[in-house]
């Protein structure tokens, strides 16, 4: 039975726990390669421009021994030139992994549904579960996870929805600050809430950035105006004055705290330069580890 990823919850605490425990132990090897893949291709559909996810998910691929093959945001018009059903069913007689970038996360679903391989979620609107894993991995190797806080600053996006989902789960203390309206829904606050509960973290909802880094060991931040929202850019500029993470704000966070973001960012906006290139900060770390967790998950799902 073909076993997809297009949400966190995908994969149970456990498991997240055994695809990042692999990552870092393929990660400490100096040859990295191995054979899942073998005889296999990958289909990388993408209907948002990429850089970290596209070369990272191509590299693991070719690390398994596969072959990866990628369709750029004009190829296939998911959900506009042809039904995300019939791209799947298609997609699927020709390859054994599909790997998807889209907006609306039905299309993933749909897809997946009919396409009878393992899909993987490469980011839509609502997750970036890939993501999360590489950030998870990442604060693994920089303090650790249990029992430590998390705060992220900004917009509650695709992002965090993974992140607060897999760090709770991990044991972490999920703290998630974001100006009125443009908070975390409910449901995904719910969701890591389940998960904190089975592992002793928690997760918080808060709207003062300042309240909310108070103490923190890993400080997070996302772009406040993510792919497709262009138009709205204006207004999300003004609605988050106040939530830019810059020296001040990080100074309110434990001695030594990680600054992360999952890049591509905008500087000057939800973080300064400063912070960004700072002796504090993780984010090429981050993005290193989009290749080994993604590597570790494809191995996972076909070994
Ligand atoms: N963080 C991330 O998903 O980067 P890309 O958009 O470059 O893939």
């Amino acid at each position: 039975m073909s076993r997809s990823v297009l949400s966190v919850n995908d994969l149970s605490r456990a498991e997240i726990g055994e695809v990042l425990d692999r990552a870092l132990e393929t990660k400490r090897r100096s040859d990295r390669r191995s054979s899942e893949l073998a005889g296999k291709t990958a289909l990388l559909i993408f209907q948002k421009p990429s850089l970290r996810t596209r070369v990272s998910f191509e590299l693991a691929v070719t690390n398994l021994g596969g072959q990866a093959l990628y369709l750029s945001p004009p190829e296939v018009g998911l959900g506009e030139r042809e039904s995300p059903e019939d791209v799947g069913g298609v997609a699927g007689r020709y390859c054994d992994l599909i790997i998807c970038r889209t907006f609306d996360q039905s299309n993933l679903d749909r897809l997946a549904a009919a396409s009878g391989v393992p899909v993987v979620n490469a980011l839509s609107d609502w997750e970036h579960p890939c993501q999360a894993l590489a950030d998870v991995l990442t604060i693994r190797e920089h303090g650790g996870t249990s029992g430590r806080t998390l705060t992220y600053v900004g917009d509650g996006n695709n992002v965090v929805r993974s992140l607060a989902i897999a760090a709770a789960g991990e044991g972490m203390h999920v703290r998630v600050a974001s100006p009125s309206g443009y908070e975390l829904d409910e449901a995904s606050v719910a969701e890591a809430a389940e998960r904190a509960a089975g592992s002793e973290g928690s997760v918080s909802l808060f709207s003062d950035p300042v309240e909310a880094v108070d103490g923190a060991d890993v400080v997070y931040t996302d772009t406040w105006t993510s792919m497709g929202q262009e138009v709205e850019a204006k207004q999300r500029l003004e609605a988050f004055t106040g939530y830019q993470v810059d020296a001040r704000l990080v100074a309110q966070a434990s001695r030594g705290a990680s600054v992360m973001h999952c890049l591509p960012a905008h500087r000057g906006e939800e973080i300064t330069d400063e912070v960004l290139d700072g002796p504090q900060s993780v984010v090429l770390d981050q993005a290193e580890n989009r290749l080994h967790a993604q590597q570790a998950l494809l191995a996972w799902l076909f070994g």
